[in-house]
């Protein structure tokens, strides 16, 4: 299924010069945000943020107030139709239909994607479950270019819920896209980067190890990234209990990095990362989420001026066949096409990236 617009959904959807003249434009309008004050004037962007954000969603909204565009939206779907029963497609029907550009954080893996196939401008998945995050993964590259100077040749450590963050999932897959990136995975047994990340970095040729010791990983690193344990997407508070406080950053840990090591974590912090380690001045997380404004910037401006076409579907539907992931979008809405690539025994839906074994 073709769509009419440019959406961004993951940001894999996009060839890697795309993602550099993203990073350009940020770092232009960084050094001149005059030039593009009005650059956006008379133009709506729309957010509908089914899940709790306040970076993305700050960020968002000051990037278009700083093109010179405006904003429409709800941050608490309760205070919407969405409370009285209204399905993803039309809210997104109606919402696209007012708007320019289109921003969507929804707590379903594929919500993104679902709602941009009937969506009426471009769509920015602004996080879907524990799935991807594209525009955090922007949000990094554009640190890491500004403040390592590149995006090759790195040796990347991730800390903490990598099953369920989708921040690491983007991530990974972004810079694996950039050579001679070596990925070290910290997570404990429970909360490993599901296979298929591991198996998209393998494809690119990039390299990883795991391990559950944060003191042994941090000597190697060139960058830190922290990430805090995603409570709402547990099972059990139980399950949750069991994980939480397993990795936590602290200045004593902060010894064994090397000097021009940095830490990122895409916030909120929970306790992963202790107070007084703000003050090194490796730690760059809030810097991070400054560096989340101009990038958005530049993605506003650049899908506004888009006319490129987006392949949203392209695999095939299977009669009776669906997608077993319960946190997939096409069990909570079930008008949705079951579309999945792939052939033979194992089928991937293309909503949730799940796999799908068959038996003949
Ligand atoms: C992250 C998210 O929402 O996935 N935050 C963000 O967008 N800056 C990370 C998180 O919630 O842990």
């Amino acid at each position: 299924m073709i769509s009419r617009y440019t959406h961004l959904i993951d940001l894999n959807d996009h060839p890697v010069s795309w993602w550099n003249g993203l990073l350009s434009l940020a770092q232009e309008i960084r050094n001149n945000p005059a030039l593009y004050a009005n650059s956006c004037r008379g133009r709506i962007m729309g957010t509908l943020f089914y899940e709790p954000s306040t970076r993305t969603q700050m960020s968002f909204q000051t990037a278009m107030l700083r093109l010179g565009g405006t904003i429409i939206g709800f941050d608490n779907p309760q205070t919407s139709s969405v409370a009285k029963g209204e399905n993803l497609k039309d809210t997104t029907k109606i919402v696209s239909g007012y708007s320019d550009v289109l921003v969507i954080r929804h707590p379903t893996v594929g919500a993104a994607k679902a709602a941009a196939r009937t969506a009426e401008c471009p769509v920015i998945n602004a996080g879907d479950g524990g799935h991807l995050h594209p525009t955090q993964t922007l949000t990094d590259l554009l640190t890491l270019k500004c403040e390592k100077g590149t995006l090759s040749g790195l040796t990347i450590g991730l800390c903490g819920d990598l099953l369920n963050g989708r921040t690491v999932h983007s991530l990974c897959k972004a810079m694996s896209c950039y050579p001679d990136n070596h990925f070290i995975m910290i997570s404990t047994k429970e909360l490993k980067m599901p296979s298929y990340i591991k198996d998209i970095i393998r494809a690119h040729g990039g390299t990883f190890e795991e391990t559950h010791s944060l003191e042994d990983a941090i000597p190697k690193l060139d960058m830190l990234y922290m990430t805090r344990i995603q409570r709402e997407r547990f099972a059990s508070i139980e399950e949750y209990e069991a994980q939480k406080d397993t990795y936590i950053l602290t200045t004593k840990k902060m010894k064994l990095g090397k000097p021009d090591m940095i830490v990122l974590h895409p916030l909120p912090r929970v306790d992963e990362i202790e107070v007084a380690v703000d003050d090194d001045p490796r730690a760059l997380y809030f810097k991070q989420a400054k560096y989340g404004m101009y990038i958005r910037m530049a993605l506003i401006l650049t899908m506004l001026q888009s006319t490129k076409q987006t392949e949203l579907l392209t695999g095939q539907q299977y009669p009776g066949i669906s997608c077993k992931n319960p946190k997939c979008i096409t069990q909570a809405e079930p008008y949705l096409p079951k579309s999945f690539t792939g052939s033979g025994t194992t089928l991937t839906c293309e909503y949730c990236d799940e796999r799908l074994l068959l038996e003949h």
